[in-house]
């Protein structure tokens, strides 16, 4: 973080002190930025003279002694309030009266570490997010001591930066992180009670959402350490959040020296230390593994946009498509594989499982396209449960690139293996989870939505300022509540209800804010 920061002002003209512990230290942050200016110069985006000039904007130090004359100090420290307020203690009694002591925190409270010093006035939070040189968001956090005009001219620095900034106070997570950091330890919990893969996981939010990185490979670039500390506070600060208690298994990775991509290993394995590059493990999906089924002749049951969607893909990925209604299922004596598509209610679902039971051969696979539905209750609506699979498409028409297979706890491994198939036949990926609420992408989305809502009600920032950060922070291509607009108020609170309704977790129960506009039929 330090060196991505460091080349952040020295990319935009500012000449910059760097300052480690240790030659050790400081010689890997020099590393750092020779390696994202030499990559930037191979990819052709940075001219070598520039590179040149860059470096040359930078001195390397060791020890606090060099800061004597800055007019400006970020803090990068690791996330350790004992620490953080040690060094801004020392910054004080070190730099220039006038100089302005900032920290790049991601949970502290700034306020804790302004009063270590005698000038919590010029103390501020500039909380970058990383990879610092690439995202554009920067967090300014004013305290309720911190003066105006030193808020005015860290906001004016942003600028100059070529950084959007977003001021806010001093809460546990600011906005980012409080939005990011329930969802992702959701996820670990998710690979922890292996509920899914680490593949799939990522994969379901990077093509369900749109995100540019899964949220366990976010980790790994986050580093396991620092988003341990930075749950460990948000628990602490914000209100005792079980979300935000740190799922076990991310201490024990933490102990064990999985750090992420930094010390070359976390969820995934990386090439080296500092590498993005993945390479396989003992975890890696063989694709040859279970291939499932010979399927030819697909029926798909339904009426509206889904089932026509379908057959129409299915139709163009070879498969011999055979129509048919809920009423009329005879034609589907002879097919390979089911789909039903018929409105996602349990009674027309229900009826349509049993009489697919009585008309399909044996060994056939039946799929059921429920978003809303436990698919345990529609499987034991056949005497087959073991040939019964979920299969949610995503858009109306199925025109999505991503298929969540639904496992029950009576499916069987070759029924699994032939919806993979059939996915990736359809050109989608395909990504198995097991049969609870949301499966993975509206099992992590949601509540993440529905946090965004609390952090308005509480007046904490604003509906531009929450999809700002988001979406300049985290990469996100829609923020928050551009997002619940375009899912619906209606739809986003029955999804909230019903995860909750499922786990009994306080934190689930849908903000009030949201219940409130539902029932006035308002706007967000
Ligand atoms: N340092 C410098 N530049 C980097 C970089 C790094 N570590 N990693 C990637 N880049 C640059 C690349 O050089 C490339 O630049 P150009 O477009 O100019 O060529 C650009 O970023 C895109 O990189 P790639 O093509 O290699 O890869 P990508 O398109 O997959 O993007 C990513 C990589 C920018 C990291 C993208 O995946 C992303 O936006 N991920 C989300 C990151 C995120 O959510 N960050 C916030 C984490 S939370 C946080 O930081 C707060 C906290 O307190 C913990």
């Amino acid at each position: 973080m330090g060196a991505g920061i460091v080349e952040v002002f020295a990319r935009n003209g500012i000449p910059v002190v760097a300052v480690e512990i240790s030659e050790a230290a400081l010689e890997r942050g020099r590393a750092h930025l020779t390696g994202s200016t030499d990559r930037a110069v191979a990819r052709g985006k940075l001219a070598e003279a520039d590179r040149d000039a860059l470096l040359g904007r930078v001195t390397f130090a060791v020890g606090l002694d060099a800061l004597r004359s800055v007019d400006l100090v970020v803090e990068a420290v690791p996330e350790r309030l004992d620490l953080k307020r040690r060094l801004f203690a020392e910054l004080d009694r070190i730099c220039r009266p006038e100089a302005i002591l900032a920290t790049n925190t991601s949970s502290l409270s700034v306020t804790e570490i302004a009063v270590a010093t005698t000038r919590p006035a010029q103390v501020i939070g500039l909380h970058f997010f990383n990879p610092a040189p690439v995202m554009k968001l920067v967090e300014v956090v004013r305290t309720v001591v911190t003066s105006a005009d030193v808020v005015a001219d860290v906001e004016a620095l942003c600028g100059r930066l070529g950084k959007v900034d977003v001021t806010i106070g001093d809460r546990a997570g600011f906005i980012a992180n409080a939005l990011l950091f329930g969802y992702l330890n959701q996820a670990i919990g998710m690979y922890e009670a292996r509920y899914a893969s680490r593949e799939d996981i990522d994969a379901a939010m990077k093509l369900g959402c749109g995100l540019p990185m899964g949220p366990l490979a976010l980790l790994d670039l986050i580093g396991l350490d620092t988003a341990y500390e930075i749950l460990e506070t948000m628990y602490r600060r914000g209100g005792r959040d079980r979300r935000h208690a740190p799922v076990p298994l991310l201490r024990q990775m933490v102990t064990a020296g999985l750090l992420g991509r930094k010390s070359g290993r976390g969820f995934y394995t990386y090439e080296r230390p500092g590498s993005a590059k993945l390479v396989p493990d003992e975890h890696t999906p063989n694709p040859a593994d279970g291939a499932g089924r010979e399927i030819a002749k697909v029926g798909v049951v339904g009426t509206g946009p889904l089932a026509a969607g379908l057959a129409e893909h299915l139709a163009k990925a070879g498969y011999q498509v055979v129509p048919a209604t809920a009423d009329v299922l005879a034609p589907l004596a002879d097919v390979d594989l089911v789909v039903e598509a018929v409105d996602d209610e349990p009674y027309a679902k229900t009826a349509v499982l049993a009489g697919l039971d009585e008309v399909c051969q044996p060994g056939v696979v039946l799929a059921t396209t429920t978003s809303t539905l436990p698919v345990i209750e529609l499987a034991m609506a056949t005497g087959r449960p073991a040939d019964v699979v979920g299969l949610h498409f995503f858009g109306p028409d199925a025109a999505g690139p991503l298929v969540e297979i639904v496992r029950t706890i009576r499916t069987s491994a070759q029924t699994t293996d032939t919806a993979r198939a059939l996915s990736a036949a359809l050109g989608r990926t395909g990504v198995v989870c097991g049969d609870r609420a949301g499966f993975i992408v509206n099992a992590l989305l949601f509540p993440y939505l529905n946090d965004a809502v609390r952090m308005l009600e509480a007046g904490y920032s604003t509906v531009e300022d929450i999809d700002h950060a988001m979406k300049l922070g985290c990469g996100c291509p829609s923020g928050p509540f551009e997002l619940l607009r375009t899912v619906g108020l209606e739809v986003a609170l029955t999804i909230q209800r019903r995860l909750y309704q499922e786990s009994r977790e306080p934190g689930l129960a849908p903000a009030p804010l949201l219940e409130q506009l539902v029932t006035a039929h308002a706007e967000v």
